[in-house]
């Protein structure tokens, strides 16, 4: 597998795979641009940045926000998709056309391909098959979703104004939550951070990745009880179990709702401060009285902030001058 090429302040036709990709200038490029594209959508100012280019959205893989946001940010943005949802039935892959043939075709025909797949590497694979054309993992099985984790910090820096010195709780499947690999290493970018990672211990990070995230400086600490959540975080990243990484359903329905976030929990250990996460979809795992608490933003800004920040990303890669 051919390495990871680092960002260093060079967007233009990067291929855009995992977090280890950036710097903490690199998110402040994105931070920075998203903040531009936030004033354009909301002046909504005309805009024909994209025009003239096409980008491929290719999703293995079901998707409601990923999908949505990067089609809209894009005609957002003046350019045009070329859209296949499910392609195993609705391409050749039907026939058995491998991914790599069908990422050659495909940049035959756009400038930059987004690309879903549920499995792990697959972005890679499809980046190392292109031969020009920048492809974005919007999610690779269990592996990462960069521009999740990269809306996910949008949306705490918007709260708080920083990325270091944070104290975060993360719940859920952190074995199979690709959101969380990418949200773990984002934050590990930057100084004091500390991450409570509150999930059941058949579904704890993999040793290998705990491992690997602490010796990056981040302070992981890995607790088993809502009451061991600390009063003081900035904010609680909530995750559903991951029901399609499942072989054995009676092992998932035993544990997709051992933690959910109630009114009750807020109430009892939440900060005035504390801003409510979930990538989403939900299935359980918050109850829906806490979507009307003024700290849950993800219904709201964590949403909105997908479509900005891709905007951002899409003009980045595709070398606009803004
Ligand atoms: N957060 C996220 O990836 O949602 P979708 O699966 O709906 O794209």
């Amino acid at each position: 597998m051919t390495k990871l090429s680092s960002i260093n302040g060079n967007f233009k036709n990067q291929h855009i795979l995992s977090l280890d990709q950036f710097t903490t200038q690199d998110i402040e490029t994105i931070l920075k641009t998203t903040k531009k594209m936030k004033d354009i959508a909301a002046k909504a100012i005309p805009t024909k940045l994209l025009e003239g280019n096409t980008v491929a959205l290719i999703f293995y893989e079901p998707s409601s926000r990923t999908f949505a946001s990067f089609s809209a940010a894009i005609k957002k943005l003046g350019g045009e998709t070329l859209e296949i949802l499910d392609p195993t039935h609705f391409s050749s892959a039907a026939k058995g056309e491998t991914l790599e043939d069908t990422i050659r075709v495909f940049e035959a025909y756009s400038d930059a391909i987004i690309l879903r797949h549920p499995q792990k590497g697959k972005a890679q694979s499809a980046a190392e098959a292109s031969r020009n054309t920048p492809i974005i993992n919007a999610g690779d099985g269990i592996g990462e979703h960069p521009t999740q984790a990269l809306l996910d910090l949008a949306t705490i820096y918007e709260k708080h104004g920083k990325l270091d010195n944070l104290t975060g709780v993360i719940t859920g499947d952190l074995l199979n939550g690709r959101t969380v690999h990418s949200l773990i290493k984002a934050l590990s970018l930057y100084k004091n951070n500390t991450l409570y990672l509150l999930s059941p211990t058949e579904l704890n990070l993999q040793r290998e990745d705990y491992n690997t995230y602490q010796q990056k400086g981040i302070k992981l600490i890995e607790i088993q009880y809502e009451k061991q959540i600390p009063q003081n975080a900035h904010f609680w990243y909530w995750t559903r179990v991951q029901k399609e990484r499942f072989t054995d359903t009676t092992q998932y329905e035993k544990l997709k709702t051992k933690f959910t976030l109630t009114k009750d929990l807020l109430k009892k250990t939440a900060a005035p401060y504390t801003i409510l996460m979930h990538p989403l979809p939900r299935v359980g795992e918050i109850e829906p009285a806490v979507d009307e608490d003024p700290r849950a933003v993800y219904l709201k800004n964590q949403i909105k902030n997908g479509l900005y920040v891709r905007m951002a990303l899409l003009a980045l890669v595709l070398g606009k001058k803004m």
